[in-house]
């Protein structure tokens, strides 16, 4: 089989180093790609036309890894050309390009989730978190690079969030907010993988998205996650997907939108269960990451099955073992930083039995430079999470980078 990756990040280096393993493939081509995925595949610029791109080449299966392709309609218009995607067409996309689209679906399908209120135009919006007890959580609809959300402590601060995010601060996608409850618990990433018809549950981490130590610090795309997550026994893992995940790709099929691909639930373990924060249209980064070190089963037949509607049947097999992931972010994310400072030591690192998964990396000859926010994910195996945290925290060393940061906490005591 032919198969073409789109992305660059350490989700689809990771796609790609478990599709590679595949005795099914023939080919893998990963577009735009990085340089750790230039180890396991052929990367080329990404093409004008993806599509004639992926018509010509002959690939069998396009994999689509970041959200923004699949919201601009890629998966309808390689439907068109006749090519099998994994990931949903625009319409069904919408679970994560539209928060409001969100609630009416979980309010249609009964699905907990934190109550919720649309507005477009700010006094009123004030009006009504003057009504609702703190902290107060506002959000931009549509798609803001995971920045979109923010949770304020004073009323004064939730005030101001609704006059940037209305005065253009995200463009388009803050023209619409969502003021919501806060919902107070542990975070979960839960993912389940479908055909439109077939369900199959493809379980679950913890991912990290502040950027310091103790979960202090702004939101970012996540620092750090590992799988299992602990706080999800196999009882509430269930409940979660009968109460979220299934009713709302049955509510998605009942209206002639049904979904396709990885389905990504951000969920609030609570004192009266799991309500759902988000969902998104493609797996969780770093989450992809600590999923597809475990996962024991060849990627490429869960993959196919679900571009193909032939998911029936197709099982799955995990390692027994526990993954930790620490994100390496370049100093200054997720505010402004410097991109091209030199990065050493990966090889020792890897030597050491660590797997390193590049996000924002370039090769410049024979030199590896920083060249993004989150830029590498270091990974290991072991009987539990915590093992395995310090099983990265002992290799890490061996990386030079003085430019770069990471979280020390990520795994650890858990
Ligand atoms: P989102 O982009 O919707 O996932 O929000 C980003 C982060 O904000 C989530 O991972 C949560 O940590 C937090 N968050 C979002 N909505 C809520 C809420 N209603 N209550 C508490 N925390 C929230
Ligand atoms: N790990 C958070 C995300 O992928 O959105």
């Amino acid at each position: 089989m032919d198969i073409l990756l789109i992305g660059s990040g350490g989700r689809e280096h990771a796609l790609a180093w478990k599709i590679a393993q595949s005795p099914l493939v023939r080919r893998l081509v990963c577009t735009p790609g990085n340089p750790g995925m230039a180890a396991v595949a052929e990367c080329v610029p990404t093409p004008a036309d993806i599509p004639a791109y992926a018509k010509k080449e002959g690939f069998d299966l396009v994999v689509v890894g970041p959200e923004q392709p699949l919201a601009d309609g890629l998966a309808d218009s390689l439907e068109e050309s006749g090519i099998p995607c994994f990931g949903p067409k625009r319409e069904a996309a919408r679970v994560e390009t539209s928060k409001a689209f969100v609630k009416d679906l979980c309010e249609e399908a009964g699905i907990p989730t934190a109550r919720a209120r649309s507005f477009t135009e700010a006094d009123a919006a004030k009006a009504y978190l003057s009504e609702l007890p703190g902290p107060w959580v506002v959000k931009a609809d549509g798609l803001a690079a995971g920045k979109g959300v923010v949770i304020a402590e004073a009323l004064e601060d939730a005030k101001s969030a609704v006059d940037d995010m209305l005065g253009g601060e995200f463009g388009e996608a803050g023209s619409t907010i969502v003021i919501e409850e806060f919902l107070e618990g542990e975070e979960v990433s839960l993912f389940a993988i479908t055909d439109g018809e077939t369900v199959l549950p493809f379980g679950s981490a913890r991912d990290h998205k502040r950027a310091f130590d103790g979960d202090e610090g702004p939101n970012t795309g996540g620092m750090g996650a590992y799988a299992p997550p602990g706080n999800l026994p196999e009882a509430l893992e269930r409940r979660a997907y009968d109460e979220i995940i299934r009713p709302a790709l049955a509510a998605l099929k009942s209206r002639g939108t049904p979904y396709k691909g990885v389905l990504y639930a951000g969920l609030m373990l609570t004192a009266d269960g799991p309500k759902l924060i988000e969902f998104n249209c493609r797996f969780g980064d770093p989450e992809a990451q600590v999923l597809m070190r475990r996962l024991r089963s060849d990627v490429v037949p869960t993959l196919w099955g679900a571009a193909t509607g032939r998911l029936g049947g197709v099982g799955l097999d995990w390692m027994v073992e526990a993954c930790t992931l620490v994100v390496m972010a370049t100093k200054g994310y997720p505010g402004s930083y410097e991109k091209g400072s030199e990065i050493r030591g990966l090889a020792e690192a890897e030597a050491q039995g660590l797997v390193i998964f590049h996000a924002g990396t370039k090769q410049d000859g024979d030199r590896l430079l920083a060249n993004g926010g989150r830029v590498l994910n270091v990974t290991a195996m072991a009987d539990t999470p915590q093992a395995a945290a310090e099983a990265v925290y002992e290799g890490i060393g061996a990386i030079e980078w003085p430019d770069g940061f990471y979280r020390q906490d990520i795994g650890v005591g858990v």
